[in-house]
């Protein structure tokens, strides 16, 4: 069974700890995620972009993802649509079985162009309206991310759309959503920081003081792969051809967790591994042409990566400490406001 976002972000709130959103498009990666989730005991979110689905047809994934919830019966695991750029995209997500929707109204729905906020209310609500009636957990975007991944993203150094500390409470008030994604210096993609960050590039400021306004909301952190140099250096060694570059430090994370972080996007982080592994095998052995000689050793290569940020984060051995709520609950939950946001500490405006 897959299960609620909003469940595993409550409870990950409770515990105070963060939860890594890992992409995949393919059954190695939904594999790397699952052992290492069984190996470290941790709750999961897996995540698919627009083009993952359209890479996987959609179905592939989904069924990948069911056998998932077969194969790993005891670990909690939700399927998130990642970066939804209209609600049509999510209605088709909720329709397939996704348990957990993004819309990032934060661009038009050409996925490159900065929106207005009221466009961004508009369309958030729209989907909250849509997915809560089926027990559904919505993220919603307030600010823009650097970078382009997979053609969605607003390009830049990912500080010229920062998240506004007062446009974020008013965009829960009106929204109603159950995770916020926030803007403050990351992009998508290898190419986050072209040195070490500071706190002039990575405004981990601007996240306390959202934080401090918005104590009860989830807040998620993307583009928080930590591209680490190792993995980096893998890659070049056997002909890769990366230029150096810094991501999100693990510190730097570790404190947005003690600060309201609940969701933490990785993607680069991961591909990162699986092009290192691969590139390994093909360059010491250029005899070898089985696809599981380089799928097995992508997959521990992920499966490592996965589990080191699950530890960090704080999510392993938290798998089992709570039972997952049916949708039918989570339905009844949001139609009776028990679920409601409560966006504002009194007195923190
Ligand atoms: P990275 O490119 O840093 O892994 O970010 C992934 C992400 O934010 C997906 O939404």
């Amino acid at each position: 069974m897959l299960v609620s976002m909003r469940q595993g972000l409550d409870e990950a709130s409770k515990g105070g700890y963060g939860v890594g959103a890992f992409n995949v498009n393919n059954m190695e990666q939904i594999q790397s995620i699952m052992e290492a989730a069984r190996e470290t005991k941790s709750p999961v979110i897996v995540q698919a972009s627009r083009g993952a689905r359209s890479y996987s047809q959609d179905r592939f994934l989904y069924h990948l993802m069911v056998a998932a919830t077969e194969l790993y019966p005891e670990i909690p695991t939700v399927l998130h649509l990642d970066h939804g750029n209209s609600p049509a995209t999510c209605k088709s997500a909720i329709e397939m079985g996704f348990t957990s929707v993004m819309m990032d109204g934060s661009l038009m729905e050409d996925g490159k162009t900065p929106s207005s906020f009221e466009h961004n209310v508009a369309v958030t609500r729209e989907v909250v309206e849509m997915a809560h009636a089926k027990g559904v957990t919505v993220e919603g975007e307030i600010g823009c991310l650097g970078g382009i991944e997979d053609g969605h993203g607003a390009g830049g150094d990912g500080l010229e759309h920062l998240t506004d500390p007062d446009q974020a409470v008013e965009f829960v008030e009106k929204t109603g959503l159950d995770a916020l994604a926030i803007a403050i210096g990351t992009s998508h993609g290898a190419y986050k920081f072209s040195k070490a960050p500071t706190g002039e590039t990575l405004k981990m400021d601007t996240l306390i003081e959202i934080h401090r306004r918005l104590p009860n909301v989830h807040l998620v952190m993307h583009g928080s792969s930590s591209v680490p140099k190792d993995l980096q250096d893998i890659i070049n060694q056997y002909g890769g051809k990366l230029k150096p570059t810094w991501g999100v430090p693990v510190e730097e994370i570790q404190l947005g967790i003690r600060n309201g972080v609940r969701k933490i996007n990785v993607d680069t982080d991961n591909r990162l591994a699986i092009t290192g592994a691969i590139r390994k095998v093909l360059f010491e052995s250029p005899e070898k042409f089985d696809p599981r000689d380089y799928m097995k050793p992508a997959r521990d290569a992920m499966k490592k990566v996965v589990a080191e940020r699950m530890t960090e984060f704080g999510q392993a051995g938290h798998g089992k400490d709570y039972a997952p709520l049916p949708i039918s609950e989570m339905i009844k939950g949001y139609a009776n406001g028990s679920l409601d946001p409560r966006p504002s500490m009194a007195g923190a405006r």
